[in-house]
């Protein structure tokens, strides 16, 4: 069988395309399944982008990235991220999930095991798929604030195993891993002389105390280690599509040199300096949206509060409400009818197959704060309909 037949088109893609649909035919749709930041890019980056156009910067480029951008990238991962990387260590990709996709074609031999989160947003899971891997869930408990745990990895890991790959703030739940648990991660990594793979995309999208911690800062001189971002979430860039991952290893760096060649052969030029302005931006445009991502979380929080349906996790990260379904309600049909109400929403069974993922729906704050606060009570009124 092909590969590619052993991947979905994504089941959120297809939410959204239904969605977008009704919303074009005039019904009122709350966007509330989709991850995009609704903010507009800092208005340096736009500058960027002019002066680059206007200078002509508009010619082939390094296959992995403007000389200037990775600079730039080296100088944020060691005084921010606190990992010892150098510029020659960096991968400017096509956002994240091009990142996703490059790294797993260097690291995975067919048949090889990846332990993945569930639930997780599908297209990292997918990925490692595409590379011929089989990807091996781990459950994330709601008895244990959904966080991804060194014990419950250890036991999936088999002779098979070549990568553990982690992500937190983390799509869906929201679910930040503390810093010792990430240290038993870590260790659990070398002492199997496993791949970590750490996706990083949202690491500046903290609120309500959440912090980030780069795992790689945590095992400095582990080879085996490789870091993504995204410039998608943390400077709402994401149609620019911007990504980077940074590794030590050689030959991954080699392999990676490789794929960027003979696929896209550098990244858009222009999006490149854009985010060299980017990663310049003021602390208090970041610290901006993320006041907005608390009030919107919490805006959600008091419409849901005391219905008997939907039972949120509270996250300090990322811009997602993952919610508990009742047990014996059926998690399709209420996504479809919150979909007819116009309340759009993405059901568990898009990230993953655990138990108490299928039994949860995932409500995304990256929608402006008006459309919150404008559908909050169509959403309380749904869900006291419903129950009836
Ligand atoms: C965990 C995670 N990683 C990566 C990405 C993709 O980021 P990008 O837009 O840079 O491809 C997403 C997007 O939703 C995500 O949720």
């Amino acid at each position: 069988m092909n590969r590619l037949d052993q991947i979905s088109l994504g089941k959120i893609v297809v939410i959204r395309e239904k969605l977008i649909k009704a919303q074009r035919e005039g019904t009122k749709i709350y966007r509330f399944e989709s991850g995009d930041p609704s903010f507009d890019i800092h208005p340096n980056v736009k500058i960027a982008m002019e002066k680059a156009l206007s200078e002509n910067k508009t010619h082939y480029i390094p296959n992995n990235g403007i000389p200037e951008l990775r600079s730039a990238l080296a100088k944020k991962l060691q005084n921010q991220n606190k990992l010892k990387i150098e510029d020659k260590h960096i991968s400017v990709t096509n956002g994240a999930m091009h990142a996703l996709y490059v790294l797993y074609q260097c690291i995975i031999e067919e048949g090889d095991e990846v332990i993945v989160p569930d639930p997780m947003w599908t297209e990292a899971v997918e990925n490692a798929r595409l590379a011929g891997a089989k990807t091996i869930g781990v459950e994330l408990k709601p008895e244990y604030n959904y966080v991804y745990r060194a014990s419950d990895i250890e036991a999936k890991i088999t002779a098979k195993t070549k990568v553990i790959f982690l992500n937190s703030p983390q799509n869906p739940t929201g679910a930040i891993i503390p810093k010792e648990e990430l240290q038993k991660i870590a260790d659990l990594a070398v002492k199997n002389n496993l791949w970590l793979v750490s996706d990083e995309a949202y690491e500046h999208v903290l609120f309500a105390g959440g912090v980030h911690i780069s795992i790689g800062s945590l095992i400095p001189d582990y080879k085996k280690m490789v870091s993504v971002y995204s410039f998608s979430k943390s400077y709402a860039m994401s149609g620019l599509r911007l990504g980077y991952f940074a590794c030590t290893d050689e030959l991954f760096n080699d392999r990676a040199g490789k794929i960027l060649r003979c696929t896209v052969n550098g990244i858009n030029s222009v999006t490149q300096w854009g985010a060299i302005a980017a990663l310049n931006t003021p602390e208090e445009w970041t610290k901006n949206m993320n006041e907005q991502y608390l009030k919107r979380r919490d805006l959600f929080l008091e419409a849901l509060a005391g219905n008997g349906i939907l039972t949120p996790y509270i996250p300090q990260g990322a811009f997602y409400l993952w919610c508990k379904v009742k047990d014996g309600i059926n998690v399709a049909e209420l996504s479809e009818a919150m979909a007819q109400a116009g309340i759009g929403n993405a059901p568990g069974d898009c990230f993953g197959e655990a138990k108490s993922t299928t039994q949860s729906i995932r409500l995304a704050f990256s929608c402006s704060t008006e459309m919150i606060i404008e559908g909050a009570e169509p959403l309380r009124a749904f869900l006291k309909n419903y129950e009836q």
